[in-house]
């Protein structure tokens, strides 16, 4: 029977051995891959690694602790983390006593376990997705002895509430509201690697964000691999809608972001909310994938190439400065040209702000590795180069749109090499402006004065 429950007992373990065998204090050093779902992760480990006594490090070199949380999603964040733990060996040979954990989304894949255990035997704890909670436990473990410890669990039906965390900024942060995912987009590694789609209970979300905003944090993101299905799997059914509607009535949150909205489950009634409320951002994350119906239709997306242009043009009837972006796949298996020039078509008329492009990596064991007609990497490249330099074309002057006007800012931080702050607007745009680091954590007008591209220059303007 795995263990539910967090025990805070090995966190008590693990501080008075570091107390008494690392009189002058131990450190960690923690890094993250992945999706916004994964940092949250991070800092959940980051908060339990702080209560065993440890102090956070950015030195990897010096630390006592090196945690790494991974991602899989595509083959290129895994090769990123055997490159790591090559590095991380010979820091090992110079300094034994130094502790290697993995934990995340790629250790939940049988191969890499298999590969960890026989080329990798200095790491010394490995934990998956579903089982953070025990990183206290794995890690006294591991102090008592020398082996190395490895602890996967395929899946879980339970949520663990109430752990603690580390947040990177106080005033906002993400919230997840639910886990897993069960679409099976025929392409994507995420469900076998998180499990079943599990809602959060909207009352334990509700309560996370009034103790949020009376700890001074006003901008969340709702986190969720499709939102958009939110609460469908709880005894008692309640829509993201609902559930957003609720969410506003927190006093002390001003605004609400949330990721990732599948279009498939993209409701009007969302789009409703969306368009009343004073609190949800202007800034919608619509991943298209691809614009052909005939590749959606292998990828499993379960939406055609008109349904998305009829939805980006609902979205924007509603909420006219709507700020969208999306993600795309290039060389699906069986991409044609044709289907190709689908995608740039609809790149062409949805005007994303921006479009994070990404080349087809083949995942073992989703249905889209066994698929015939992979496509050559020459032609992808091609394809790839074509797709980037429209959606930064697109991006470019979509940005620019907001030259001249006063957007109220929320300031996150020093932009230390050109002695400016940085902050963001509700839609997602970065603006970089003259002013004093106290304003870190507010809210400010700043008049965008100039469009570089992705980003904004601006000043502050009082009083308009
Ligand atoms: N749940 C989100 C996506 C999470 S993964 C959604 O459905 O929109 C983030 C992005 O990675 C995806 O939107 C997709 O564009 C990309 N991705 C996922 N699997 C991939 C693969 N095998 N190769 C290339 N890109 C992939
Ligand atoms: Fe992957 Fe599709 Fe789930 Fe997104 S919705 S995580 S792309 S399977
Ligand atoms: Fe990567 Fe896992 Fe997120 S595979 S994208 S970290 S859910």
């Amino acid at each position: 029977m795995n263990e539910t429950r967090f025990n805070s007992e090995y966190t008590e373990r693990c501080r008075d051995y570091f107390k008494t065998e690392y009189p002058q204090g131990a450190t960690f050093f923690i890094q993250n891959e992945g999706c916004q779902m994964n940092s949250l992760q991070t800092e959940t480990v980051a908060g339990m690694a702080l209560q065993m006594g440890l102090t956070e490090t950015t030195e990897e070199q010096n630390a006592s602790v090196v945690i790494y949380n991974t991602c899989t999603v595509r083959e290129n964040a895994n090769q990123k983390i055997y490159g790591h733990l090559g590095g991380l060996k010979s820091i090992k040979r110079k300094n034994p006593g130094l502790k290697i954990v993995l934990f995340g989304c790629m250790m939940q894949e049988h191969h890499v376990i298999e590969k960890i255990r026989k080329d990798y035997p200095f790491v010394d704890v490995v934990f998956g997705t579903h089982n953070i909670h025990k990183f206290p436990e794995l890690f006294y473990r591991s102090l008592m002895g020398n082996s190395q410890i490895i602890d996967i669990w395929e899946d879980s039906d339970e949520i663990v509430e109430g752990l603690p965390t580390a947040r990177k900024y106080s005033f906002k942060t993400g919230v997840n509201i639910m886990f897993g995912c069960n679409n099976f987009c025929s392409y994507c590694i995420v469900p076998y690697v998180r499990g079943r789609e599990k809602s959060r209970e909207p009352v334990s979300i509700l309560r996370e964000l009034e103790t949020l905003a009376a700890q001074g944090v006003s901008e969340v993101m709702l986190l969720g691999q499709n939102v958009n299905s939110y609460g469908k799997t709880l005894d008692i059914p309640v829509s993201f809608a609902e559930l957003l509607k609720e969410a506003e009535k927190v006093e002390g949150i001003r605004r609400i972001r949330f990721m990732t909205s599948h279009p498939k489950d993209l409701s009007d009634e969302l789009i409703r909310v969306m368009a009343e409320s004073k609190k949800i951002c202007h800034h919608l994350h619509l991943p298209m994938q691809s614009g052909s119906s005939r590749i959606l239709q292998k990828m499993n997306r379960r939406y055609d190439k008109a349904r998305y242009l009829d939805l980006v043009d609902k979205i924007r009837t509603a909420v006219p400065d709507i700020s969208l972006t999306t993600d795309i796949i290039v060389g699906f298996p069986g991409e044609t040209e044709e289907d190709f020039l689908d995608t740039l078509d609809v790149v062409r008329k949805s005007g994303f702000d921006t479009a994070f492009t990404f080349i087809y990596s083949k995942r073992t064991g989703t249905p889209a590795a066994k698929m015939d007609d992979q496509i050559p990497q020459e032609v992808i490249r091609d394809r790839f180069d074509r797709l980037l330099s429209l959606v930064q074309e697109t991006g470019r002057s979509r940005s620019a749109r907001f030259t001249g006007t006063v957007q109220e800012v929320l300031v996150e931080e020093e932009n230390r090499e050109k002695g400016l702050l940085t902050g963001r607007t509700e839609h997602n745009l970065l603006v970089h402006f003259p002013g004093d680091p106290s304003l870190i954590g507010t809210y400010v007008p700043v008049q965008l004065d100039t469009c570089k591209g992705f980003y904004y220059f601006g000043t502050v303007k009082r009083g308009s």
